[in-house]
Parts: C-alpha cells; sequence; structure tokens
C-alpha cells in the first residue's frame, strides 16, 4: 500500500474503533459530550435544514444534530474508515435512528457539488486531513451561500504558554499511559504530533477567509484545551 498520511489516519482509526467510544469518554472524562453539545448550540441547526458531519467517526455530532434537522432536513455522516463508521451505523441501529444516512468517503475527494448543505460541522477531524486548508476550501464549496460550518477540536496554542504545557503533560501522562493499557499507545501519541501540525487560531481564521469564508470566528475552551471555529459563507 502507498504510504500517505491519509493511509496513516485511516490505519489508526480502523485500529482504534473497538475503542474509540469508550477511550473518548474516559480520556475526556466524559467531557467531549459537553463540547460537542456546545459546538452543536453555537451552531443552531433547526427542522428541515440539510446537514453534513464530516469526518463523523461513530457519529456523535450526526445524532446531535439529527435531533434538531428531522422530521423535514436530513443530515449525512461521512467517514473514511469503514470500521469507526461501521460503529456508527450499529449505534444507529441501537437507537432505531433511520434518519443519519452514512457515506464512506475520503472529505477531500467529496467531488459531488449537488450535496449542497445549509451546514457542515466536523469535530476532531480537520486536524487529520491531509490538507487543513483543502478541507475548509471543502466545505467551504460544499456550503450553500449563507451555510455555517463549525470545527471542534483541540487548540494549538502558544509554545511553552500555561495550557501548552497543561497540553502536552494531559497528552503524555494521561491519554498515552491510558491507551497504552489497551495497546493503543502510538495511535494516541499521534494527537500529540498532529496538534504541533495544525494551524493556531488566526492562521485557522486567515485560512477561512482566503478561501472565502465572510465570517470567521475562533474560540477557547476548557482553559485553552480545545477551539471551535465558526464560519459563515
Ligand atoms: C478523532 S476522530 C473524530 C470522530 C468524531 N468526529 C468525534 O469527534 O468523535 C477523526 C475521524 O476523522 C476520520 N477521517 C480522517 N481523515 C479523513 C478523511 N480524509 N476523510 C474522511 N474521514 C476522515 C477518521 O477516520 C476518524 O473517524
Amino acid at each position: 500500500m502507498k504510504f500517505t498520511k491519509t493511509n496513516e489516519v485511516k490505519n489508526i482509526f480502523n485500529k482504534i474503533s473497538y475503542k474509540y467510544d469508550f477511550l473518548n469518554n474516559l480520556l475526556s472524562f466524559g467531557l467531549h459530550r459537553l463540547w460537542k453539545r456546545k459546538l452543536v448550540n453555537l451552531l443552531e441547526p433547526i427542522n428541515g435544514e440539510h446537514w453534513a458531519d464530516l469526518c463523523c467517526g461513530t457519529g456523535d455530532l450526526a445524532f446531535l444534530i439529527s435531533e434538531r434537522v428531522s422530521p423535514r432536513g436530513s443530515i449525512t455522516g461521512i467517514d473514511s474508515a469503514e470500521d469507526i463508521l461501521n460503529i456508527a451505523k450499529n449505534k444507529s441501529e441501537l437507537k432505531k435512528n433511520k434518519f443519519i444516512k452514512w457515506e464512506i468517503l475520503d472529505v477531500l475527494e467529496i467531488n459531488d457539488y449537488s450535496k449542497n448543505f445549509d451546514g457542515i460541522c466536523m469535530s476532531y477531524g480537520l486536524r487529520n486531513l491531509n490538507n487543513v486548508e483543502e478541507g475548509i476550501k471543502k466545505v467551504f464549496d460544499l456550503l450553500k451561500d449563507k451555510g455555517r460550518a463549525g470545527f471542534l477540536d483541540f487548540n494549538h496554542s502558544t509554545r511553552n504558554s500555561l495550557s501548552n504545557i497543561f497540553q502536552k503533560i494531559y497528552l503524555r501522562l494521561i491519554v498515552v499511559t491510558i491507551s497504552r493499557l489497551f495497546n493503543l499507545g502510538p495511535e494516541y501519541a499521534y494527537i500529540e504530533k498532529s496538534i504541533s501540525n495544525f494551524p493556531k487560531k488566526n492562521e485557522l481564521i486567515n485560512i477561512a477567509k482566503e478561501v472565502g469564508f465572510k465570517k470567521a470566528e475562533y474560540r477557547t475552551i476548557w482553559g485553552g484545551q480545545m477551539g471551535i471555529l465558526i464560519l459563515t459563507k
């Protein structure tokens, strides 16, 4: 297989898929649910709108949005890793949620622009894409005029700032140590590397403006550990 970041990322998420929800809850002390709910609250999806959850993983955002846009709208969860998407599909069967559509696709390879969304959300996905700028451009192209997009991810804080030091300690001592117990240490060690390559707040805002978004706002949460980027086309 050709080695690319895309394949590396897909292998990581297929490998950790069976423990993904469990470790997400454990490693974030359950807080990821609050952060995801906050993102959805900021985006205010409403009944009748058409939404996409890109890099949906096990589908947390898609489930939250389905509560808001049903019964007249739609929500599609898209992910490139089959095993993690199968977990999302199994969860929707358990919840008897037939409303969400699931698609296996690389976000950067979506080229069906009849997919024209009122809103797009992504949690912990943008950082994993081969190219962040291409990802934001893709979201722009997939949105209707005045559409809105929201991204939740780790905040890439200034080097040696308090929140940066805390983040490193948290990732090394808690995340990697605990994930090692499940033989997933290297996969979770990848998070720190990916944050160091991820644009900082102002860089994300600049990319969004260059791509064409009219409005770009960024806020940090949980003492600067996480960031939410909200864009309006
Ligand atoms: C950290 S998980 C986040 C999952 C979910 N959004 C959440 O917040 O729990 C990142 C997800 O992005 C997916 N992903 C990474 N690169 C992708 C790409 N190019 N296209 C589609 N999905 C991608 C991975 O397969 C993985 O499920």
